[in-house]
Order: structure tokens, then C-alpha cells, then sequence
């Protein structure tokens, strides 16, 4: 039985060293210590040794017992060891490997010019308005005074959809939307996409986009109308900036005016970009016609005003010196991603 017993001892040295994982360890510690163990199998038959004999093996039996129980635990922790640093070995991180880069898009650069133009007016206390881009006739002519014989009315010049349904030329019709539904005081601006029958080339675009702005409150002067847009002036095109009102002439504002804004590249000197002249133009205003304001609801006597409206694709062309305004709607990456 002693030999047994070493031989046990022997066996089991020789499979718990073999052992890869600790799942075949605790098989090993099964079949040798297990109750269907080889070893307490053997132990069952210790009823058959003589009194003299029994105590010995006794003894040689539980040493050998022990001896395959640190060999289990000495190699569990040896194995758990092994494990951690495959583990740690596999799961390594390469901080020198690029990464996958996703390419995050940006704002176009005529709605990073527009945020400008509305994060400066909304600064002033104006809010956002907004109208549908397919117009009645009445909002987008008559009700702005147009005479009915206004070379802008023409088939040649507007997109008609019905005899009284149109896309908006401009973004005034939405001063007529907003009076009609709003009590002075209004300080609005409306930005907007706008839609002329015009020929395409450099400069034209038979979509493009306007800012239309729009003050009724009592007592509003020429002089409030001065005041705001040279303040708008020197905050999108720099503190230097001048502005000039040249007298013109729109049928919705009495009297009508043009601003012109010192060259912002020249400073006023003459360059290509201001044709030589110092000055670039910008936007036209007034002070609306009290024709509007009655045909809105709003006395005339008791209420003036001001608005103004200017083409965003012509001022973000300025700001960037970009010479093609077909640029802005090509899509193609190459120009969009400069910006
Ligand atoms: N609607 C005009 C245009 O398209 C721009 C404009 C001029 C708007 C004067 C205004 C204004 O509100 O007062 O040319």
C-alpha cells in the first residue's frame, strides 16, 4: 500500500505540473482527492491492514494528501499568473497607431455668415421671424406698395406658380406677415432663401438668400435707422468700418436709401474689391411707407419705423473675397471645407 501510495504522490506531480488552465487543475484535484479519488479510493481498503500497519500508512497517506494540495494551490497560483499576463499581453493598446478618424461636416459658409448677421441683430434685442418661401402676390407686392405695373412683377422676372402665387422675391413680405400678426413694438429680422428668374453666372443665382429687418415702435427716426445699421456695420466688417446712405428708391419705404460700407480691404483708398471706389454695397432700407403700415393696421400717426434688407450670399462674397457665387452651391468639398 506504501507503494501505492508514492505512486499516487508520483502521478499526481506529474499531471497538476501539465495542467494549462485551472479548469483542468480542479479536474486533476478531482480524480486524486476527489471522493472517487484515487487516493481515497486506496484509503478505503486501510480496514484490511494489521493494527501495526495501519498508523504508518496513516500517517504516509495524509503526508501525501498535503503534498498534492500545496502542489494544487502552487500551481493555481502559478497558472493564475500565466493567465494575467496573457491577458494583459493581449489586450495591449498601441498608442502610436493613428485612429479611426470620423470626419465631422461644418457649417456651410453662407449660414456661418448668416449666425454672424443674427447673433449681432438679436444682441440689439431683435428676434427671429420666419415666412413661407411660396408667396401670394399680395404679400410679396401688394401689400409692400408695389405700383402694379413694377417691372419686378413681370412674368420674365418672378417664378409664378398661379396667377396669384409666386416664390418670394425677397424677404419683405414677411415685414407684412409680421405686422399683420403682432402689436408694435417689433424688432424682427427674417432670414431667408429667394428666388428671382435671373440668368446664372458669377453674380447671379436664381436662388439666393436675404436678411430682411423691420423696427415699429412710437418716435422711430431716420436717425435710429442710421445709428443701428452703423453699428451693424462696424460689428460684421470691423470697428474701422464707415458707412455711407445713398438716396434711392423701393416702393414699401418713404424715404428709401442704400448703404455703402468703407472698403474693408482697402480701407477706403481703391482696390480691386471696391472697384477702385472705397466703398462696397451693402443693403437697402427706409423708413416704411405709411401705405404698409395702414394696409397692416398700424397708425401711421401714432407708429413709424424702419426697415432694411440685405443679400447674404453678396456679403459672405465680400467677407471671403470669393468671386463666384455658383460656388456656394456646387458642393464641392474642396471649396466648402475652407471655411
Ligand atoms: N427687398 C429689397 C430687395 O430685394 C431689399 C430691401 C430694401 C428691403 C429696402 C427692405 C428695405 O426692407 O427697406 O432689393
Amino acid at each position: 500500500m506504501k507503494e501505492q501510495l508514492l505512486e499516487i504522490l508520483e502521478k499526481s506531480k506529474i499531471d497538476i505540473k501539465s495542467a494549462e488552465n485551472l479548469n483542468q487543475l480542479d479536474q486533476f484535484r478531482v480524480k486524486y482527492l476527489g471522493k472517487k479519488g484515487e487516493l481515497t479510493l486506496l484509503l478505503r481498503g486501510m480496514g484490511k491492514l494489521s493494527s501495526e500497519e495501519r498508523p504508518v500508512i496513516g500517517k504516509l497517506a495524509n503526508e501525501v494528501r498535503t503534498d498534492i494540495e500545496s502542489l494544487l494551490e502552487e500551481n493555481k497560483s502559478v497558472i493564475k499568473e500565466k493567465e494575467k499576463f496573457a491577458r494583459l499581453e493581449s489586450e495591449v493598446i498601441d498608442v502610436t497607431m493613428s485612429r479611426k478618424t470620423k470626419k465631422v461636416g461644418h457649417k456651410h459658409p453662407l449660414t456661418l455668415v448668416l449666425d454672424e448677421i443674427k447673433s449681432i441683430f438679436i444682441g440689439m434685442g431683435y428676434k427671429i421671424a420666419e415666412g413661407p418661401e411660396v408667396e401670394t402676390v399680395y404679400h410679396n407686392f401688394d401689400a409692400l406698395n408695389a405700383p402694379k405695373d413694377h417691372p419686378s412683377r413681370d412674368f420674365s422676372d418672378t417664378f409664378y406658380i398661379a396667377n396669384d402665387i409666386l416664390l418670394r422675391t425677397q424677404t419683405s413680405p414677411v415685414q407684412i406677415r409680421t405686422m399683420k400678426n403682432s402689436k408694435p413694438p417689433i424688432r424682427i429680422i427674417s432670414p431667408g432663401r429667394c428666388f428671382r428668374s435671373d440668368e446664372i453666372d458669377a453674380t447671379h443665382s436664381p436662388m439666393f438668400h436675404q436678411v430682411e429687418g423691420l423696427v415699429i415702435d412710437k418716435n422711430i427716426t431716420m436717425g435710429d435707422l442710421k445709428g443701428t445699421l452703423d453699428t451693424f456695420a462696424k460689428r460684421l466688417f470691423g470697428i474701422n468700418t464707415k458707412t455711407k446712405f445713398r438716396p434711392h428708391y423701393f416702393p414699401f419705404t418713404e424715404p428709401s436709401g442704400e448703404v455703402d460700407v468703407s472698403c474693408f480691404k482697402c480701407g477706403g483708398s481703391g482696390c480691386r474689391m471696391c472697384k477702385g471706389s472705397g466703398w462696397i454695397e451693402i443693403l437697402g432700407c427706409g423708413m416704411v411707407h405709411p401705405n404698409v403700415l395702414e394696409e397692416c393696421g398700424i397708425d401711421p400717426e401714432i407708429y413709424s419705423g424702419f426697415a432694411f434688407g440685405m443679400g447674404v450670399d453678396r456679403i459672405t462674397m465680400m467677407k471671403h473675397e470669393i468671386d463666384d457665387i455658383r460656388l456656394f452651391f456646387e458642393n464641392d468639398m474642396r471649396f466648402i471645407d475652407q471655411f
